[in-house]
Formats: structure tokens, sequence, C-alpha cells
């Protein structure tokens, strides 16, 4: 079977590393992918939101299946436009991947059905959002309505905050006029904060094993939101058997029905954010693809063929596959540029990628190749993973290997996994 896996990130570097190892796989391009994936594959110098290139590309070379890392192509209809060639494509339709594209229709989704979310008002202009915010006050939640590359949400301390949110959506249209028309003004939810990850067939939803990301740049959560510094995965302590069941009862199934009602079954990868608040699991928001780096440990532990997985989804066969995971923990650690997410130079050598011990996996995510050097070229650089009998021993072994490698700026939290290591102790 020849693949395309559609992005350039740790993530996809991830899902490309999976479907190599499938004795299905007889050949393998990544588009654009990094100089990781072209240990791999075939790269080919195709932007992820180039949704007719990279269609003309996988008619030209008969490509059997493509499997789409980003968000931005799901939403511009990627998975409808190669079903039209009759090219088989791993991701939601457009219609579903609205979920995720726009906010105001999620929430409007999530009332229709009765899920559980944030309570929550809907504002296509700027004075009445400005007049509502004067009237219920801070601490508050805008939500830009459109993709904005995860910097679209204000958690506001302050109705000065709030106003300031308002007004960079809508009025200074910082997302972009389109993504800016409306907003989303909700409650804020107390609680943790979790991701759950699922395999949808359309009407089946199989949930993977819980990971958990790390949001915040500095240890001890402080400082400001990145793409994610690192995740591990499993986390068996993350959710209670009670709150799990409501999850499934409350959210997964009826997302699933509800999408099957509207005539747009959810094919793909569905990504629950929630917070576990004293009143039960809610809903922050749909993510219709993996997360990065969420995937990278969830492919290092996947056990189950990837292509088996993903033909079983787009055919509706879900009930016939088995998730299996090796048994050991998988942490990854994020090497980041120094000043990210802020600004930071790049173009900076990287050393010691070769000399890795067993059981480390690199995902590269920002780096380019110069003349054979492998420098740094964004502001997440890699993805460095490890296994481990249990949280202690998998941040010994990750943390060696980071330690191993070298760019001038290296920038990475010390503390990834320390949360499950502290719930471990609670429960
Ligand atoms: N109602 C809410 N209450 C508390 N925190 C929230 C709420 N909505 C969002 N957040 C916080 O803001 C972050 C980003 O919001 P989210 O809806 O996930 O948007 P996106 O990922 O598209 O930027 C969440 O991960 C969460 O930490
Ligand atoms: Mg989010």
């Amino acid at each position: 079977m020849k693949v395309l896996v559609v992005g350039g990130g740790g993530r996809e570097h991830a899902l490309a590393w999976k479907v190599k190892q499938s004795p299905r796989c007889s050949e393998l391009f990544i588009a654009p992918g990094n100089p990781g994936t072209a240990e791999l594959g075939t790269n080919v110098a195709i932007k992820a939101e180039d949704i007719e290139g990279l269609l003309a590309f996988a008619v030209k070379e008969q490509v059997d299946l493509c499997i789409v890392g980003p968000e931005v192509p799901l939403a511009d209809g990627i998975t409808d436009r190669f079903q039209e060639k009759s090219i088989r494509c791993f991701g939601p339709s457009k219609a579903a991947a609205e979920l995720e594209g726009s906010k105001v229709a999620m929430k409007e989704f999530l009332r229709r059905y009765n899920i559980p979310t944030a309570p929550f008002s809907i504002f296509d202009n700027a004075k009445a959002a400005h007049e509502y915010i004067n009237q219920v006050g801070a601490p508050i939640v805008i939500k830009c309505d459109g993709l904005a590359a995860g910097k679209g949400v204000t958690v506001a301390q302050t109705e000065d905050e709030a106003h300031d949110a308002v007004a960079k959506i809508m009025e200074d249209h910082v997302f972009g006029e389109e993504a800016g028309k409306q907003v989303v003004i909700e409650e804020i939810l107390r609680g943790e904060e979790i991701s759950v990850f699922a395999f949808c067939d359309g009407h089946n939803a199989v949930l993977l094993d819980y990971a958990q990301d790390h949001k915040q740049a500095y240890d001890g959560d402080e400082g400001p939101n990145t793409g994610g510094m690192g995740a591990f995965t499993p986390a068996p302590n993350l959710l209670s058997a009670k709150d799990e069941d409501e999850v499934v009862r409350r959210i997964v199934v009826p997302t699933m029905n509800g999408l099957v009602k509207e005539e747009r079954p959810f094919v793909g990868v569905l990504f629950l954010g929630l917070m576990v608040t004293n009143n039960g699991p809610k809903v922050i928001e749909y993510n219709v693809r993996f997360g990065d780096p969420e995937c990278q440990p969830l492919m290092m532990r996947l056990e189950t063929d990837i292509l088996d997985i993903v033909d079983a989804c787009i055919d509706g066969k879900l009930d016939d596959i088995e998730l299996t995971w090796r048994d050991e923990l998988a942490i990854c650690v994020t090497l980041a540029s120094g000043g990210y997410p802020g600004s930071y130079e790049k173009g900076k050598v990287i050393s010691g990628l070769d000399a890795t011990a067993d059981d480390i996996v690199i995902f590269h995510a920002g780096t380019a190749d110069k003349d054979g050097s492998i420098c740094t070229s964004g502001g997440r650089v890699l993805s460095v993973c490890a296994f481990g009998d249990d949280v202690n021993s998998a941040r010994e072994k990750v943390y060696a290997a980071c330690d191993a490698i070298e760019f001038e700026g290296k920038h990475l939290r010390r503390d990834i996994g320390c949360r499950e290591e502290a719930r471990k102790q609670k429960a």
C-alpha cells in the first residue's frame, strides 16, 4: 500500500514512523515532512494546506491512502476532495471538521445534544460583546470563532482583559476577517484539564489510553501557553471510573450520534478537550485530529498496526479491531528554541542526534537540513521520547537523551510526568 502522510511536525514524524512499521506499507511519502521523516520515506515539497497540490501528487503517484495530521487541511475539506478522486483519506469530512474549525458551530452542536459544556453566549458585533462583558464582569472566557493557531482564546481575569480580547478579535481582526466575525463568551470552568482521544469509524468510537500534555512553557505549569512541552501515556489515574463512564455516556456517545443524525458522521481521530469539574467532566473543545505532542508517545506504545486501524475507521468496522499497547510508559519531552513561544533565533546547529540509546526515539519538528547538518528552524525543535517501566525510569532515560542533544538556546521543561507521580501517590 502506498501511503501519504500530510504534515511536517513531530506528530507527523510519529505517524510516519508507525506507518513505516506496518508490513502493509510498500511506499511512504510525507508532505512536506522534515529531516526526520526523510529517513523513513520520501519527503514531497508540498505544503499541508495545498489540498489541490497534494491531490494532484496523490493521483500521479497512485497513492492508496492519505493520513492527515494537522487541522487546517481537514477544515478546508481535504478528505472530501480525495474521496471525489476515489483516494482513501483518514480524517473527518469538512462538515464534521467544523467541530474544530468554528467554536460557534461547536458550542451550538453541544447545546443541541445537551452535552455538558460551559454556559455561553455568541456575538456577531463588538458593541454587544463589550456591553455583555460590562454586564456579567470577570473572570470570563473569550473565544474567537475561527481557527487561530491556538491563540484565539483568552481566559480573562479582569474586564479590561476581556474587552481587549474582543477588540483584538472583532475590531483589529488579528486572526483574520472571517475567523473574527463572531466570538463566543463563556463562563470559566474550574478543575483538572484533560485530553481524551478516540478512533472513530462514523458510528463507533474507541478510546485510546489516556495521555497528558504540558502546555505551559516553564516548570510547575508557569509561563505562557505553548503548542506543548511534553506528554506521557498511559495516565491511568487521570479519570476516575465514574468520570470515565460519564465521558463515554454523556459526551462521546451523544457526539457520535449527533453527527450521524446530521449526516456528517465522524471518521478519524476525535480529541476531546475536557475540564473535570466538581459537577463532572465538561467539554472545553473538540479537535478533529491527534494532539502534538500526545501523538508521539501514543504511537510509541500502540502495538496494533496503524494501517489496520485506519482501514477499519474508514470502512466503519472498528468493532473488528482490538487496540493493544506496550506495557511500558512512554514519555515525550519537547526541546524548544530559546525564547519560544515568543520570538527566537533559527539556524542553530544541533549535535548529539546520533548517540541515542536503545528505546529512545527522536521525532523531528522544527528542524532543517542545511548542507548535511541538522539545524533548528522552528519553535518546537525535537520531541525526544523514551520508554520506562514507570514514570521515574522513563523520566531518567528521556532526560539523559535530552542532555546529550545540544543546540544554542535549547529550552526544555524538567518536570514532564511529575503530575502523574503526584497522582499515583495520592491514589
Ligand atoms: N470555559 C473555560 N474555562 C476555563 N478555561 C478555559 C475555558 N475555555 C478554554 N479554557 C482554557 O483555554 C485553553 C484554550 O481554549 P480552547 O477552547 O481549547 O481553544 P484552542 O485550543 O482552540 O485555543 C484551554 O486549553 C483551557 O486551558
Ligand atoms: Mg485547545
